[in-house]
């Protein structure tokens, strides 16, 4: 089998099309006749056509498919449509969002060099760059990611990369991303955005002059809790040093049927994000007037510290927002006992939503001053909205925040 006769649509879907077409579009078979959803290849070896051909791939010399591990078609079904979505000249699929943050930098960075990411991050990234990287002599400095000023004060003689995460789990910081690739450009390093909460349908950081965008595509990508996956998107050359490391070597490859079914949950990203963003923006506001209610973080709140620099960057604000509760730790606990539509669970990104309390979860991890330098109060729920209806989903927050008993919704 040889990639040769799959027709690449990626520049054409980039240059003419808008961001739901190519959603639906890029990366599938665009035959007279056939399948049209890319099709299911869980082949782990590929029969070569001759012997010249066995001996010219392992040259690098052709492109034929060879082993699971190196590339399957359905896999670079999605990273064509990945990359489309986000503008970027190529992509590689990981066996999820961790294996493409830890991928990349394992890519960029050896012994001696160092890194400058944001203080507010998700947990496991922190912990990355905190505590396994450092014994392989890759050192970290933790900054206030939004402000420039700080990332280039923290720069080093060793600084490789300049890391961001934006908006960022969970408190949801937003970061200058055309502001921190300047600096980045300035200073000859790469500059890598998580661009996980917003998606290609609310943010687009390879347009803003960033190198290397990574995803957790187990969240919003995917859409429907079904799969665990990861995509690095950058330039084509970027991506072969990603792709032989990462993939490769180090062995972090996205399963097929994961690829499937991401590929299946992102024809409908922008409508679900349109549907979802609408919707926080709509819980947002309800949540800043409320009683019991100290704090809310969302970026498309005029009141948020990063709205300006959101509105430049965003098309639209995103599922994802955090609330602090009067009462702290208790408060939050009773909130999620008495939840009912919404669901107590980790991750995000889902077409159902959902709650979590990062204190005691998915930043549980941090020590209670870094999760105070972060911003992640002991009071504080992060709630990844899906697409029900806004109104439902404010009657199922209204009631559990409320005094009575917990009431079932119909
Ligand atoms: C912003 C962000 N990046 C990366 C990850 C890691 O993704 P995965 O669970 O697919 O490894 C997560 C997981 O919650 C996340 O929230």
């Amino acid at each position: 089998m040889s990639r040769a006769s799959r027709p690449d649509d990626l520049r054409f879907a980039q240059e003419v099309l808008g961001l739901s077409t190519r959603a639906v579009h890029a990366g599938e078979p665009r035959t007279a006749t056939g399948p049209l959803d890319p099709p299911l290849v869980l082949s782990s070896a590929f029969a070569f056509a001759d012997a010249e051909t066995a001996a010219g791939a392992f040259r690098g010399e052709n492109d034929a498919y060879v082993y699971g591990r190196w590339g399957t078609p359905t896999v670079e079904a999605l990273e064509s449509k990945i990359a489309a979505l986000e503008g970027g000249e190529a992509a590689v699929a990981t066996a999820s969002g961790m294996a493409a943050i830890s991928g990349t930098l394992l890519t960029l960075c050896g012994a001696g060099d160092h890194v400058v990411a944001p203080r507010s991050i998700y947990g496991e990234s922190a912990r990355l760059l905190r505590e396994r990287l450092p014994k392989l002599g890759i050192a970290a400095t933790f900054v206030d990611g939004t402000s420039i000023a700080a990332y280039a004060e923290a720069i080093r003689p060793t600084t490789r990369v300049l890391y961001a995460e934006t908006p960022a789990n969970p408190v949801l910081a937003v970061t200058d991303l055309a502001a921190l690739a300047r600096l980045a450009r300035e200073r000859g390093l790469t500059s890598i955005a998580d661009n996980t909460f917003a998606t290609p349908a609310c943010q687009r950081p390879l347009g803003l002059g960033i190198d290397v965008v990574v995803h957790s595509m187990t969240k919003a990508l995917c859409g429907h809790g079904d799969a665990i996956g990861g995509m690095i998107v950058s330039s084509a050359e970027l991506r072969e040093r990603f792709a032989d490391t990462v993939v490769k070597g180090l062995g972090a490859v996205l399963a097929p049927l994961n690829a499937f079914l991401i590929g299946r949950g992102v024809r409908t990203l922008g409508l679900r994000m349109e549907r979802a963003s609408a919707s926080a923006l709509a819980i947002a506001r309800w949540l800043a007037v409320r009683d019991g209610v100290a704090r809310v973080h969302y970026p498309g709140l005029a009141e948020h510290p990063g709205h300006a620099v959101a509105v430049r960057q965003m098309h639209a604000f995103g599922a994802l927002l955090s609330f602090e509760l009067v009462g702290g730790v208790e408060a939050g606990r009773r909130v999620l006992d008495r939840v009912r539509l919404v669901s107590h669970a980790v991750s995000l990104g889902d077409v159902r939503s959902l709650i979590t309390h990062p204190a005691s979860t998915t930043a549980s991890t941090m020590s209670p001053e870094d999760r105070l330098a972060a911003g992640i109060g002991d009071g504080l729920l992060r709630l990844s909205v899906g697409i029900e209806d806004a109104g439902d989903l404010i009657a199922d927050l209204e009631q559990a925040l409320g005094r009575g008993a917990p009431t079932l919704q119909s």
